[in-house]
């Protein structure tokens, strides 16, 4: 049977500030795609959260890009604003940049990772939903996942894997997409996805047979008039087992917390921290950035789970490190590398300042 898993997220409104979600938002977003299942549109659904950031998990039929799929998303994201904008959670709405829904929700605001796939005889799937960083924060990980067999011993021994995968890489300020062949193409790739603020990956495939292996949300990423537009908050969708990594191998890289550009005002770097869904609450400096793993098993289409990935106690050292790491980082306040450079900081005082100095600047004899 051919499914389409769906995940597609946005911040409607943070409570309190922009650290977590109100119980009611995610009631909202329950009994609306509950309505769609009876009526037959989607054969399961969940919603999660992580920090303040809305989770739509569903499965259906329509394929990737469906129209009617976006427009519920999206019609389900605007009833939850009602209730913030009610309870004044604060930036009600955050991201849906638009007040008309025109047949897809990229460039809306909204984050979308979409696969469709062939169910397998058992079909794990691991989704990945982070607050407080941005999409290039999956390249690390998703290397460690498909292409470096310390991590992942099944590129070693695996047969339906030992060919490799192709990444297929974004760069967001020209919007072209280019693919890597791994492991022949690794040196080439790693010049690139190293880059993660420019260079993102967008999906993996194996090799062996073009199947898909994991897919981003970095669809909604781009340059508008000269401004790097929803660069927030990603979600990744990881298959596992029987010619992917398996589970133990596609969660073994976030045992190191790297460090990823986001948290307090999307303008610094931090600790990538792997939580539970129950902690998944940045309120440290707005942080830090933090990434919740949410397992399931699709059976016939439905979400059998989900399982808390992240609730164990071997990666009780990756947040202990998060933490000490986040006390280092924060002891360089205004600078770099703990604030992004210039350019990439969502917030910046730059031109009005530059701008009430412009004449104090001498040339430098
Ligand atoms: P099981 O033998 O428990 O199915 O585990 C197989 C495996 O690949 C674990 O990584
Ligand atoms: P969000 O992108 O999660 O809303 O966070 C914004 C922010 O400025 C946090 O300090
Ligand atoms: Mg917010
Ligand atoms: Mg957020």
């Amino acid at each position: 049977m051919k499914v389409t898993l769906s995940v597609i997220k946005a911040d409607v409104g943070g409570y309190v500030g922009h650290s977590s979600m109100h119980p009611e938002i995610v009631d909202i977003a329950k009994e609306s795609l509950s309505l769609a299942k009876t009526g037959g549109k989607l054969i399961d659904y969940d919603v999660l959260h992580c920090g303040d950031d809305l989770d739509l998990i569903m499965t259906h039929t329509m394929g990737e890009e469906a129209g009617e799929i976006h427009k519920l998303a999206w019609d389900t994201f605007v009833k939850c604003t009602e209730k913030a904008k009610e309870l004044k959670l604060y930036g009600a709405g955050q991201d849906l940049l638009s007040d008309a829904f025109s047949g897809n929700v990229k460039g809306l605001g909204p984050g979308v990772a979409e696969m469709e796939f062939e169910e397998r005889r058992s079909d794990p799937v691991i989704i990945f939903m982070a607050d407080k960083t941005s999409p290039g924060a999956w390249n690390f990980p998703l290397y460690k996942m498909f292409g470096d067999p310390f991590n992942t011993a099944g590129l070693v021994i695996d047969p339906h894997m030992h060919d490799g995968f192709l990444f297929n890489v974004l760069d967001v300020y020209e919007n072209k997409i280019v693919t890597f062949s791994l492991p022949e193409e690794l040196y080439d790739a790693l010049v690139f996805i190293g880059a993660m603020e420019h260079y993102i990956i967008k999906s993996i495939v194996r090799k062996s047979d073009n199947e898909i292996a994991a897919v981003s949300s970095t669809q909604k990423l781009n340059f508008l008039a000269g401004k790097y537009v929803g660069k927030d908050d990603p979600v990744l969708i990881v298959r596992a087992q029987s010619g992917f990594p398996a589970v133990g191998e596609v969660l073994e890289p976030f045992t190191f917390p790297h460090l990823v550009a986001g948290w307090m005002r999307g303008s610094h770097m931090g600790p990538f921290m792997p939580v539970t869904f129950k902690t998944a609450n940045p309120s440290r400096f707005d942080g830090p950035p933090r990434v919740i793993a949410a397992g399931y098993q699709i059976a016939e289409g439905k979400l059998i789970g989900p399982r808390d990935m992240f609730d164990d106690p071997s990666f009780d050292n990756a947040r202990a490190m998060a933490n000490d790491m986040a006390d280092y980082m924060r002891r360089h306040g205004s600078f770099e590398p703990h604030r992004l450079p210039l350019e990439d900081m969502e917030y910046t005082t730059l031109p009005e300042v530059k701008k009430k100095l412009e004449g104090r600047f001498k040339t430098n004899e």
